[in-house]
């Protein structure tokens, strides 16, 4: 099998990276960056024939373009693609609290890094996973994206563009259906998880709450294992329970 993880710098991709690295289950592991990553170019000098990097900024189509040739290259077929990029705050940014802390271009940021990024991915896998058995699209969402589960409010932009993804995702779940019923795309929650997105939110977390990414992954895994072609365009939690939309 061949994987694909997206946003594999850190956090939970970062370890996506690492397991299929250490299960002899995987071929080639292909694994996007943005910033160079310590850890994963410790990985690619340990791996040099299993683990592919590549440059991604998925802000940037043409960089997405790239990728996608090079991994075409190297192989027709991927059996798991992980999309785990995602922003929550940086330097500037900062989940808003309230209405009056939005800020039309934070809003932008959002939908770009969460929502858009994961359509445009979407609009190039296809040639790789349609002759792919299995074929997962698994896309990192979040549970704070349910419309269905939100009773606290705040996070409007983080809110906002996990909810787009899960729509933007569904109807591309719709759209290769049609075309390729081989492929099974997945919204994911991964629950609350000891990275440097959740740091600052952490102390609120009850007590063995907080997961390490390795649990989350072992998690996430054993989900996407079980996931049948019925389960095509669904948003799950970590513990395999649906989530509402
Ligand atoms: N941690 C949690 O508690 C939690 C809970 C619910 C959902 N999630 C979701 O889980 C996913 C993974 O999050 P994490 O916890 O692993 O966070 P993280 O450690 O902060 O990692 C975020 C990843 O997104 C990448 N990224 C951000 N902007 C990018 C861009 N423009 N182009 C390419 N890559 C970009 C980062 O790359 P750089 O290293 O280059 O910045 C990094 O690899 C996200 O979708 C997040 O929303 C996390």
């Amino acid at each position: 099998m061949n994987a694909l993880v997206i946003g594999a710098g850190r956090g939970i991709g970062l370890e996506f990276v690492r397991q299929y690295l250490e299960d002899p289950a995987y071929g080639k592991v292909f694994a996007t960056f943005r910033q160079s990553s310590k850890s994963l170019t410790h990985l690619a000098a340990t791996y040099p024939e299993k683990l592919v990097c590549l440059q991604v900024d998925i802000t940037i189509e043409a960089d997405i373009q790239e990728a996608i040739a090079t991994i075409k290259q190297k192989t027709m077929t991927l059996n798991e693609v992980i999309y785990a990029v995602g922003v929550l705050h940086d330097g500037q940014m900062q989940p808003e609290k309230s209405l009056r802390h939005i800020q039309s271009e934070n809003l932008v940021s959002y939908f770009q890094v969460n929502a858009i990024g994961a359509v445009l991915w979407a609009k190039y896998l296809l040639p790789l996973l349609r002759g792919s058995n299995p074929a997962i699209f698994a896309v990192i969402s979040a549970k704070v994206g349910s419309i269905g589960d939100n009773g606290l409010g705040g996070w409007y932009g983080y809110r906002a563009s996990k909810a787009a993804l899960n729509m933007l995702l569904k109807n591309v779940s719709i759209e290769w259906r049609r075309v390729a019923p081989n492929i099974i795309v997945a919204l994911l929650h991964p629950g609350t998880t000891d990275t440097e997105l959740s740091k600052p939110f952490q102390k609120n977390v009850p007590e063995g709450k907080l997961f390490p990414p390795e649990k989350t992954v072992t998690l996430l895994r054993t989900v996407i294992d079980n996931l049948t072609p019925q389960d095509n365009g669904e948003f799950f939690s970590w513990n395999g329970d649906r989530l509402p939309w």
